[in-house]
């Protein structure tokens, strides 16, 4: 059976891809550094760090303290280096059609890089070096609402989507390449590259975060405390600095959503799954 032709061919973002590449590896190389010369203590106004609560230490620093160097540095550092290097070459049309051998070694070798750096990921929550909530269930809530946009779960529930979304799309950026349904290859390619780069948007966010928090300070004392509520305290600044982390890695997933289907157009992703599975079964038959 011939396999149904896909509408809409998939738009490959690939400026953002080096762009985002290249502000990964910026932030690879700082946290393999682990000495971040920002954010300690308790003089940190609220929301311009990202404090760990066990430590008050930003979470790069709390990360020497915990994590072996040498896990974080090669199982993180190292091969994030190397998966946002190879990223941008897998997705360029040039290099792909002068040299389709590399493009497959290329695609293995991105493909276990993204294997290790979610376990690696995976590993440091079942150790408990990451810096979230201690139970897995907790709501943070924004002055206390539990309505849309103000309530939402831990750092660590937010990696299950996360890892759900990686993986599946991962498996089919395979699939469809064996079965050499090119089309829909790019997509899934396209689609896992984007589930990578959400770690790339949420440290985008934290920055983001940090400029809010400082332009929270400047404001005057009637409206930033007594309006906004921004807290002063260190535990009232550490537990919205545990949200605010939170937050943007689920931020980070709605912008990454929002954007696959742009660039694929719901329409053609929707399609395109159905096509492998028709043409799976088509093939099992
Ligand atoms: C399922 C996929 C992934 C999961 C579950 C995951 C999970 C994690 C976790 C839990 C951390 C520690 C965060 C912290 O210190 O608070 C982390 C750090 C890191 N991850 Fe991943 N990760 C995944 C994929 C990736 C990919 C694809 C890249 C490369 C683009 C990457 C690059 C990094 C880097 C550079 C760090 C250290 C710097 C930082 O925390 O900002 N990760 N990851």
């Amino acid at each position: 059976m011939a396999a149904p032709t896909i509408p809409h061919p998939v738009r490959i973002p690939a400026k953002l891809y080096v762009a985002l590449s290249g502000f990964m590896i910026v932030i690879s190389i700082v946290s393999t550094l682990q000495t971040f010369p920002y954010g300690d203590g308790p003089d940190w106004p609220a929301l311009t760090s990202s404090r760990d609560p066990r430590s008050g230490l930003h979470i790069l620093n709390q990360r020497r303290l915990e994590v072996p160097a040498a896990f974080y540095k090669l199982l993180k550092g190292c091969t994030s280096i190397l998966w946002c290097v190879l990223i941008p070459l897998q997705h360029n049309q040039a290099l792909r059609q002068r040299f389709p051998a590399w493009h497959r070694r290329g695609g293995y070798l991105a493909t276990g890089l993204s294997v290790e750096l979610g376990l690696a990921g995976y590993w440091m929550v079942v150790r408990g070096w990451t810096t979230t909530h201690e139970n897995f269930f907790h709501i943070h809530r924004m002055y206390g609402l539990s309505l849309p946009g103000f309530a939402w779960p831990t750092f660590d529930a937010a990696l299950v989507p996360l890892g759900i979304f990686f993986y599946s799309s991962m498996v089919m950026t395979i699939a469809t390449a064996r079965r050499k349904q090119f089309e829909a290859h790019r997509r899934w390619a396209m689609i896992h590259s984007s589930w990578g780069y959400a770690i790339a948007v949420e440290r985008a966010l934290m920055l983001a975060l940090y400029a809010a928090g400082w332009l929270l300070h400047a404001l005057p004392p009637a409206i930033k405390h007594d309006l906004l509520r921004v807290p002063t305290d260190y535990d009232g600044k550490l537990q919205a600095e545990l949200g605010a982390l939170a937050w943007s890695l689920w931020i980070a997933g709605i912008i990454v959503t929002v954007w696959i289907y742009r660039q694929g157009s719901g329409a053609g992703i929707i399609s395109a799954w159905r096509n492998s599975r028709s043409v799976a079964s088509a093939k099992a038959a």
